[in-house]
């Protein structure tokens, strides 16, 4: 384990049995469908390639860029398209794919966002909603984990920018970000 966690909070096989889960579900929700699923750049990345392998179907993937958090623990309140779709949305069924919901900021905009843009449908698939920090009202389709209010790193997800390589999802030692 890497020396900077505190502990492991799900196991490679842990997630891997879980994305299955999640693509099996998506597969049979979207038969027929041809789903555009945009994974929100970087968090998603790891989860979205892994996810978008268990969905045997037709599907097409896009990655957009947003960030609202900067390289601090705490929220700024604001999001930015750092990149966006090259794939026109109107009339398709969309399929979010992200990392963790937090506060709901992120997801909050991209839905309105895809709604202004005339999509068919929005649907949220998220690994993991951490309920507690909830500020926005947004509520993902499809949810892998409820994780406790701690701070989780590992498997696409970051503190400054370190840590999106391991394999696992891991609770990041406090010391880290506490000086
Ligand atoms: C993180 C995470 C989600 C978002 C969740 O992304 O990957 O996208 O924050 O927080 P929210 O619900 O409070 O909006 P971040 O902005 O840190 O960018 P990153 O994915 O590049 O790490
Ligand atoms: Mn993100
Ligand atoms: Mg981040």
């Amino acid at each position: 384990m890497q020396n900077d966690v505190l502990e492991v909070l799900y196991s490679k096989q842990t997630i891997a049995a879980k994305v299955q889960e999640l693509g099996t579900q998506i597969k049979q929700d979207y038969a027929g469908k041809n789903p555009l699923m945009i994974g929100v750049l970087k968090g998603a990345i790891i989860f979205m390639t892994d996810l978008i392998r268990e969905i045997d179907d037709f599907v097409e993937v896009d990655f957009m860029d947003v960030s609202s958090y900067g390289d601090a623990t705490v929220s700024s309140g604001e999001v930015k398209i750092l990149k966006d779709l090259d794939t026109s949305v109107a009339g398709r069924d969309i399929i979010i794919v992200e990392d963790i919901v937090d506060s709901g900021r992120t997801l909050d905009y991209l839905i309105k966002l895809f709604e202004t843009r005339a999509a068919n449908s929005v649907a949220i698939c998220a690994l993991m909603d951490k309920p507690e920090g909830r500020i926005k009202n947004v509520r993902a389709d499809y949810v892998g984990f409820s994780v406790p209010d701690a701070f989780v790193v590992g498997y696409g997800l970051d503190y400054a920018e370190r840590y999106r390589n391991l394999p696992y999802i891991g609770i990041l030692k406090p010391e880290i970000y506490e000086n």
